[in-house]
């Protein structure tokens, strides 16, 4: 039987929408994604997007027929920082770093680095004065490259996670710039001559390199005191082989690109979210001192605080931090009634799947109750993918949940924020989905010791 031909998500394919696709990519997909229906095309010239909603196509994409797709084209823009870390690495090399990185991110180990989050949301709080106006979106990607930082190094907090956050905060901001707007490759090579960037990089390569070295030199340390880093190093494959130092400096700064702004922008639009909701930061409150367990949400004390969690995932349905997966296909594809072709670029967005009114009604609605343990069973599967599914699946995910868990709470213990932006915020599109302006939080302290 001949397939169907996809739906058209879009009836103008004028040199206008075309400059606008390749101008901010990121901000175009995500509108023809919205269109909501199952799956729609986009086709001009040599450019075929194909942007899939339905669940169960959703998930023969990234995980049955996972095998006949490799990432999008476009993600090797951060290479100019990440070298070839996991975000990018396709075949046989990312099999041996997937598998190399996973005992990073075991479940003992997340529970390890609670400690560290919580010390870094107690730090945040400090920093402020009560009564002070903070910019949200910063002072989140500030805690959030401190966890991550300390987390890998944890043993040169000072000199590394923390003397770098500034340059790796360039870098990023370079990054994600070239990656999220930027896809001509002559604006592109002008975009790489930036020269305060390529200076911020080669710094942190250099002090990155640098600990990879002393830390060769060194004697293993018990698995219980590692951190990211030393996990990294001594990482062996069945057959004995290990990362080199190369490697292993992609793999570490990977870890920072993927997991600083995307947590930091979950939480920004989280306390956004809550702030306009003075029914959910009740109960996060409430939560937080009937745990009573003093200040600190680490020490396995996570179960006592299954709200928290819950809002973090309600946070992550509306603002997903990665809100596009793209793949491109190696081979035909036969979804349902359709053939996606060999070559055409397949678009899923998790901000377009999560807004599905059949399984998420009055989608826009913020309701963290949509995640208690039962009504999280009754989800259909491919529905909430904020992590991405199958074979490339977020390997920092559990990592994720907990820092994100780990801060809400021990906020809600110690702060109040007031949102005293003026006027209504948008979305931003870029790599992940950032706000379109600053948003102003008045920081209460709720104790004397915060
Ligand atoms: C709320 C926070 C986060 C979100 C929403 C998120 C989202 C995602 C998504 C959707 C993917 C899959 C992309 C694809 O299939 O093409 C991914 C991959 C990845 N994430 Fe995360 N992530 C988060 C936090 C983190 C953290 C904290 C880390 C590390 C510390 C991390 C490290 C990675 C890495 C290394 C990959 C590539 C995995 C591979 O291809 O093997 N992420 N992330």
């Amino acid at each position: 039987m001949k397939p169907h031909s996809i739906p058209s998500l879009s009836s103008s394919y004028s040199p206008a929408s075309l400059l606008e696709a390749f101008k901010n990519p990121s901000a175009f997909l995500l509108k023809l994604s919205c269109k909501g229906q199952d799956i729609g095309e986009f086709k001009a010239g040599p450019v075929h997007i194909v942007c899939v909603n339905r669940p169960e196509w959703v998930h023969a994409i990234l995980v049955e027929r996972a095998s006949a797709f490799r990432k999008m084209p476009a993600v090797k823009t951060l290479q100019v920082f990440t070298g070839d870390g996991l975000l990018i690495n396709d075949g046989a090399t990312w099999v041996k770093h997937r598998r190399l990185a996973a005992p990073a991110f075991h479940h003992k180990r997340i529970m390890a680095y609670q400690t560290i989050a919580a010390q870094a949301a107690r730090e945040a709080i400090r920093g402020w004065r009560d009564g002070e106006v903070i910019d949200l979106e910063q002072e989140m990607k500030r805690l959030t490259l401190t966890v991550v930082g300390r987390a890998l190094f944890t043993r040169d907090v000072n000199e590394v996670a923390d003397g770098l956050s500034h340059d790796i905060d360039t870098a990023l901001n370079y990054v994600n710039g070239l990656s999220g707007r930027v896809t001509l490759p002559i604006v592109r090579s002008l975009a790489r001559r930036n020269r305060e960037a390529l200076a911020a990089i080669a710094r942190v390569d250099a002090a990155v390199r640098n600990l990879i070295r002393s830390r060769r030199g060194q004697p293993a340390r018990a698995e219980d005191a590692a951190d990211f880093l030393d996990m990294l190093l001594a990482a062996r494959t069945e057959s004995g082989e290990a990362l080199s130092d190369d490697e292993v400096r992609d793999e570490a700064i990977t870890m920072f690109v993927a997991g600083h702004e995307t947590v930091a922008t979950v939480l920004t639009w989280l306390f956004y979210l809550v702030a306009q909701h003075p029914e959910v930061g009740a109960a996060l409150e409430r939560e937080a001192k009937e745990a009573n367990d003093g200040d600190d949400p680490a020490g396995g004390s996570l179960a006592r605080r299954p709200y928290a969690l819950r809002v973090y995932k309600e946070a992550m349905r509306l603002y997903p931090g990665g809100f596009t997966i793209g793949r491109q296909a190696t081979q035909d594809v036969q979804l349902g009634d359709y053939l996606i072709p060999a070559g055409a670029w397949v678009m899923i967005s998790p901000y377009s799947v999560h807004r599905n009114p059949a399984i998420f009604p009055d989608p826009e609605r913020f309701d963290p109750d949509r995640f208690t343990p039962e009504n999280e069973q009754r989800l259909p599967r491919a529905s909430y993918i904020p992590f991405g599914l199958g074979p490339r699946a977020c390997i920092g995910g559990q990592f994720a949940l907990m820092e994100g868990q780990v801060i809400v709470s021990t906020f809600a213990r110690h702060v109040r924020l007031t949102n005293v932006t003026p006027g209504p915020v948008g979305i931003s599109p870029l790599v992940t989905l950032r706000p379109d302006r600053k948003i102003e939080m008045q920081v209460q302290k709720l104790d004397v010791q915060a």
